[in-house]
């Protein structure tokens, strides 16, 4: 229903009109009734004493045969009312004695009313084209001397009638007029603390908690804005707070990511630098003593040590690498990828695609190249770990102002989303990990996956120039 999705106040206004009319309408109907009865009533009693009067007149005139004075009566009857269309007297014989007509009598008005009981008048109705006349029969002397017709028209009737009905019409009009601008006024004043609400509710949906709803009055809805403007306080207070929390914790996070960076710089640093290098030199050392020494078991023995040593700085070396490869600070993000990639190929043994479509200046990338790389790491790490892919692709873009990371693999995928709301606390922390950095730095992540259909991992991350 059409009328059902229409405001509070059409549809108020809509009901009032239709009630308005409602009444309007049957009311005129009844009084145009009652008036037509009425109205046909009096016009037949002042028929009937016309007719009586002259049939009363008409006997004298009769009795002494004088029927120019009867045809003169008739026509003066007939002149002298308006609503009197014809009148005519017949004789005991049925034959006319006397008519108003100017020129001849239509034959068919003698038997088109002839009374059942002779000494008794009678009314019919008869459909002329001039509308409907009402004949009037009365008896000449009860009848023995004859009778006399009288025609009434109810044109003048109508005419009444209808301009009572036209003037019933505009003051109903004028009233429904009046009553519609009445409901509008109240209505628009009834329905104006709603609005007001709807108009808070939409603010506080669109994030503005500041707005409060007006109230005038102290009724039911008056009541209820003043009930929605406290429950909006509290909400403010709580939206606040809660803000204020999420501000701390991002810039707790913040730090501890930073601090950990920091610390896995620094014991990279420590690790190629004082560790690689002791390690070195007692390799170099190593070797001499074995140069020197001539062919017996001590020397395999130096052989077999300097073997563990090489093996031990080699893994050092990965570690460091692992931690903070040393080339992000040197080269930048796309080199650091570049060689994580060819080592990750060596180590793995998957085929892996690295695309970067459009160059980016290391400039922009410096602010945002340690998430990206961690991101880009773990994603790796995880799709070696589980995925079981053949294919993978590393895919960076930009599109205008935002870089736009994709990582794909044809694995055997994972059920997000019970991973991700599931609960946190069962370690699934590398995923969070992802999401947390690229949120860090006001970007988005993105992760589609379902079994045996691989994963995609997008982020966006703004990239801002400074
Ligand atoms: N590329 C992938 N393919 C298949 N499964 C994956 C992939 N990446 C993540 N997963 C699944 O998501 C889980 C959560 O990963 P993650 O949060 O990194 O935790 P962790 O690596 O510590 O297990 C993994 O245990 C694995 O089941
Ligand atoms: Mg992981």
């Amino acid at each position: 229903m059409k009328i059902l999705s229409q405001s509070f106040f059409i549809k108020i206004v809509a009901i009032l009109l239709f009630i308005l009319l409602l009444l309007a309408g049957t009311n005129m109907f009844q009084t145009r009734l009652v008036m037509e009865k009425l109205f046909t009533e009096q016009q037949e009693k002042r028929g009937l004493s016309i007719a009586n009067m002259l049939a009363t007149q008409a006997s004298n005139l009769i009795l002494i045969n004088n029927y120019y004075d009867l045809h003169e009566l008739v026509k003066n009857t007939q002149q002298s009312n308006d609503d009197v269309r014809y009148a005519f007297v017949v004789g005991v014989n049925g034959e006319l004695l006397a008519h108003s007509f100017q020129n001849h009598f239509p034959a068919e008005l003698l038997s088109a009313n002839i009374p059942e009981v002779p000494s008794h008048y009678q009314v019919t109705e008869l459909s002329t084209e001039e509308g409907v006349i009402r004949d009037i029969v009365v008896p000449i002397f009860e009848g023995r001397l004859g009778t006399v017709h009288i025609g009434l028209s109810n044109k003048s009737l109508q005419a009444v009638l209808n301009s009572t009905t036209k003037k019933m019409l505009f003051y109903t009009l004028a009233a429904v007029l009046v009553g519609i601008m009445l409901t509008m006024y109240l209505t628009n004043r009834l329905t104006k603390p709603i609005r007001e609400l709807v108009r808070v509710t939409s603010a506080i949906t669109a994030g503005d908690f500041t707005q409060r709803a007006v109230v005038h009055s102290g009724d039911e809805l008056g009541k209820l804005g003043l009930a929605f403007n406290s429950m909006t306080e509290s909400l403010q207070k709580l939206v606040a707070e809660l803000n204020q929390k999420e501000e701390a914790m991002v810039h707790l996070l913040q730090k501890v990511i930073v601090a950990q960076e920091e610390e896995r710089k620094r014991i990279a640093r420590e690790l190629h630098d004082e560790t690689g290098q002791t390690l070195t030199s007692l390799m170099m050392g190593l070797k001499c003593l074995a140069d020197n020494c001539t062919g017996n078991s001590s020397e395999c023995q130096i052989e077999d040590m300097r073997r563990v040593v090489k093996d031990t700085l080699g893994r050092i070396h990965s570690l460091a690498v692992e931690l903070r490869p040393s080339i992000l600070d040197d080269m930048g993000l796309i080199a650091a990828l570049e060689k994580y990639i060819a080592d990750y190929r060596q180590t793995h043994q998957i085929d892996i695609d690295f695309h970067v479509v459009q160059e980016i200046s290391e400039r922009i990338l410096r602010e945002i190249e340690i998430p990206v790389y961690r991101i880009v790491q773990e994603a790796l790490t995880n799709i070696a770990k589980y995925s079981q892919a053949q294919n993978v692709s590393v895919i960076i873009t930009r599109k205008s102002n935002v870089l736009e990371l994709i990582i794909e693999d044809d694995g055997i995928g994972f059920e997000v989303d019970v991973l991700m709301n599931g609960n946190a606390s069962n370690n699934k922390l590398g995923l969070y990990g992802m999401r947390e950095r690229a949120i860090l730095v006001g970007g988005t992540f993105t992760i589609e996956s379902s079994p045996g259909l691989g994963t995609t991992i997008y982020v966006r991350i703004p990239l801002v120039e400074r």
